[in-house]
């Protein structure tokens, strides 16, 4: 993925950057506010290596991302354009670090961190699982489910399988409802300093 996709085609030419966009967008957005305990990679693979790129966000050092999601393909395209010559990951903008990656090396590292777990219909329901870590890392797909080849390589990380939902969400949606999920259980009520903490964890 060279970045070389114009903004005003997101979801035909640029082959639906447009949910990629809107996923970051969910992923880090509040309210007036960004989710700085959050971090996000996003592997593009429609071309394998050395061209594949990953971009990785992290909420804590972010700056420049706005709710909107021209801006934000902008903001990746502009990181993934400036990759395009580097052999090692650098940070394009504030907490925004852009490089090269071997996806199957990336997916056995991702699902190394404490509670990863996979986002899929096919899993068990997202409400009742009980996490065991502090903190979670997700795996999901863009709006083409992972081929075969990368359901054996998903299937072969030994991760909990889970649905948020009985319905066939966006990926973006499917942002929304775990984070929610997540804020249920973990994130201070406004105005109080306890933690409102559903009956599991
Ligand atoms: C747009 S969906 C993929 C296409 C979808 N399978 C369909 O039939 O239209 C994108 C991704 O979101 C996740 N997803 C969608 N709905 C989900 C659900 N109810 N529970 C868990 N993950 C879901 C999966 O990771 C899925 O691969």
């Amino acid at each position: 993925m060279s970045g070389a996709f114009t903004l005003n085609d997101l979801a035909g030419g640029a082959g639906r950057m447009d949910e990629v966009a809107r996923s970051v967008s969910t992923a880090f957005t509040l309210s007036n506010d960004l989710r700085r305990d959050t971090e996000m990679t996003v592997l593009f693979v429609a071309e394998p290596p050395p061209r594949a790129r990953q971009i990785r966000l992290v909420g804590e050092r972010l700056r420049h991302l706005n709710p909107d999601e021209r801006s934000t393909a902008a903001l990746l395209k502009n990181a993934l354009v400036r990759s395009i010559p580097a052999t090692r990951e650098t940070e394009a903008s504030p907490g925004l670090f852009v490089g090269p990656t071997d996806p199957p090396t990336a997916l056995q590292e991702f699902a190394q961190l404490p509670g990863c777990v996979w986002i899929t219909e096919s899993g068990g329901p997202l409400r009742s699982h009980r996490f065991e870590a502090d903190s979670v890392a997700a795996i999901l797909s863009d709006p083409y489910d992972p081929d075969p080849t990368e359901v054996a390589e998903l299937e072969g990380l030994g991760l909990p399988k889970l649905s948020v939902g009985p319905r066939s969400l966006r990926s973006s949606q499917c942002i929304d409802v775990l984070h929610n999920e997540l804020d249920l259980r973990w994130a201070p009520m406004p105005g109080s300093d306890d933690p409102l903490r559903g009956d599991h964890r």
